[in-house]
């Protein structure tokens, strides 16, 4: 029996060849407190992503100023033919994150012959709900999700119809919102995921002009604000927090140093506030780090892949170099 066979569930609507790694769950409680006691204090924003959160961030897609998602959907559509020309036949996509989205419809109807799709997610139930929605949509394609921390190298079921490379799919410049070593380190767990025949497709916010920039994390209708400061209403529900979001902000502010939007919740007052038993004191107009959004460039990107041990074998820039996708190989 290999660890394939050891971990593989069934579930009762349909059977699904789900491979679960049993990864440890995020420790809320733990990473908050030590976030809140940190200088200058800090959040993660894998926590922006409740069911309400989950909700605002699709909103945000929809907003004229964050402009990301059409651009990148439009783009994946229009350079589709010349990708699929790039990997061949016969490939096995994995994506990291649940790809419900239009990004992985365009993807496994517009390549030549995918044998099998394979998301990886931490949250059992959205993977389940999300293989079910596309197995449905493309039943010639195995199904094979995977339970896991897509931050650590994920070994990739075999398919059915053996396939003659893997394709790692990371759309919507999610790579942004890890840090320069994080980010590295997750290219890293791809290289080992994608083996080497193996690509990974990548979709990157570009560099562009700050004012755009800063308006598409500052949109007029304020959803950016709201899923920000929901993660303070997650905290107050799931761990026992009091603080009051009128006594908060939003902000988000371009870093020309480190070429990326960093969002901040603002303490508008001096105030304690009082969170899974602990108490924290916030100074007036203190902040709270809970997002990097990174803006690459073509030499930006290529440094980090490089760090990773990979390299750009081609690109794809939307007009106006807005948004690019960028195909990796091993170095
Ligand atoms: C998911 N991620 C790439 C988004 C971004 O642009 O950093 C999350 C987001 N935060 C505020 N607006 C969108």
């Amino acid at each position: 029996m290999n660890q394939f066979d050891a971990s593989l569930h069934t579930s009762f609507a349909a059977p699904l060849p789900l491979l679960d790694l049993c990864p440890t769950p995020d420790d809320l409680r733990g990473d908050v407190i030590a976030g809140l006691s940190a200088h200058p204090k800090s959040l993660p924003s894998k926590y922006f992503y409740d069911s309400r959160g989950s909700q605002l961030f699709e909103a945000i897609t929809l907003q004229p100023e964050y402009d990301l998602t059409r651009i990148e959907t439009a783009l994946l559509q229009a350079v589709l033919p010349e990708i699929g020309d790039s990997i061949g036949a016969g490939v096995h996509v994995v994506e990291y994150g649940s790809g419900s989205g239009s990004k992985t419809h365009l993807l496994l109807g517009g390549l030549a012959s995918v044998v099998a799709y394979t998301p990886v997610e931490i949250s059992r139930q959205t993977l389940l709900d999300t293989t079910r929605r596309l197995g449905r949509a493309f039943p010639d394609v195995q199904m094979l999700p995977v339970c896991a921390d897509f931050t650590r190298h994920v070994p990739v079921p075999p398919a059915r119809t053996p396939a003659t490379r893997t394709l790692v799919f990371f759309p919507g410049s999610t790579l942004g919102n890890f840090d320069g070593p994080r980010a590295v380190e997750l290219l890293g767990a791809m290289r080992g995921t994608m083996g080497v025949a193996g690509r990974a497709l990548i979709g990157i916010d570009l560099v562009k002009d700050i004012g755009e920039m800063e308006a598409a994390y500052n949109d007029a209708a304020g959803m950016t604000a709201e899923f920000t400061l929901n993660l303070l209403l997650r905290l107050n529900r799931e761990i026992g927090g009091d603080f009051d979001l009128r006594a908060f902000s939003h902000r988000a502010r371009w870093s020309p140093q480190r070429s990326r939007i960093e969002t901040t919740i603002v303490s508008r007052c001096a105030q304690k506030v009082h969170v899974a038993g602990h108490v924290f004191a916030f100074e007036r107009g203190e902040e709270l780090q809970v997002e990097i959004s990174q803006k690459y460039t073509d030499v930006s990107f290529d440094a980090l892949a490089n760090a990773a041990g990979l390299h750009v074998a081609r690109g794809w820039n939307s007009p106006g170099d807005r948004f690019g996708l960028r195909l990796l190989e091993i170095a």
